[in-house]
C-alpha cells in the first residue's frame, strides 16, 4: 500500500523557518518519522516537496491515481489555490490536510482553507506531530475500508 505525502512551499526551510511557529524539526526529520511509522504498518510513502503550485498539481495527477491515500500540507497555497483544490477534487482516495501551526489561531487570512473542503479532514496545530496524526488517521480509514471490503 502506498501513500502520497506532499509538502508545499517553504516547508523545505523547516528548522530555520520561524521556529517559534513551526518548531525546530527539519523536513528531513518529519519525513524520517513518517517513514518509520509507515513502515510499521507495511506502507510505502511517496514524499514530494515543491515551492511551485503547478508542480504540486503535477504530483497529484501523477501519483494520486496510484496511491491509497494522500497527506498534504499545501502551506500558503491552502489559502488561495483553486488549482490545487481542483486537482485534489479529482482524487477518489482519502486525503488528509495537515498544518504544523494552528491556522485558526493566526492571522485572519490563514483562517480559510480552500483545500480542506475537498479533503476527508484537516489536522492543524500539533507541530510535526500533525503529520504523524494525519498518517494514523489515514491508516485507520484505510484499514476500516479494507476490512469492510474483505
Ligand atoms: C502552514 C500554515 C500556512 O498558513 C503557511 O503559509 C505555511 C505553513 C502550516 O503548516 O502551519 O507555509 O501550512
Amino acid at each position: 500500500m502506498q501513500v502520497l505525502v506532499i509538502h508545499g512551499p517553504n516547508l523545505n526551510m523547516l528548522g530555520n523557518r520561524e521556529p517559534e511557529i513551526y518548531g525546530a524539526s527539519t523536513l528531513e526529520d518529519i519525513n524520517f518519522w513518517l517513514n518509520e511509522q509507515a513502515a510499521k504498518h507495511g506502507i510505502e510513502l511517496i514524499i514530494k516537496q515543491s515551492n511551485h503550485e503547478g508542480k504540486i498539481v503535477d504530483y497529484l495527477q501523477e501519483y494520486g491515481v496510484e496511491v491509497s491515500g494522500v497527506i498534504i500540507n499545501p502551506a500558503a497555497y491552502t489559502h488561495y489555490s483553486i488549482a490545487i483544490r481542483d486537482a485534489l477534487s479529482v482524487l477518489t482516495v482519502p486525503i488528509v490536510e495537515v498544518h504544523l501551526s494552528n491556522i485558526y489561531a493566526r492571522e485572519e487570512f490563514r483562517h480559510n482553507s480552500v483545500t480542506a473542503p475537498v479533503c476527508k479532514g484537516q489536522i492543524s496545530g500539533f507541530g510535526s506531530l500533525s503529520y504523524l496524526l494525519a498518517l494514523e488517521a489515514l491508516i485507520a480509514i484505510l484499514c476500516k475500508r479494507k476490512s469492510v471490503n474483505e
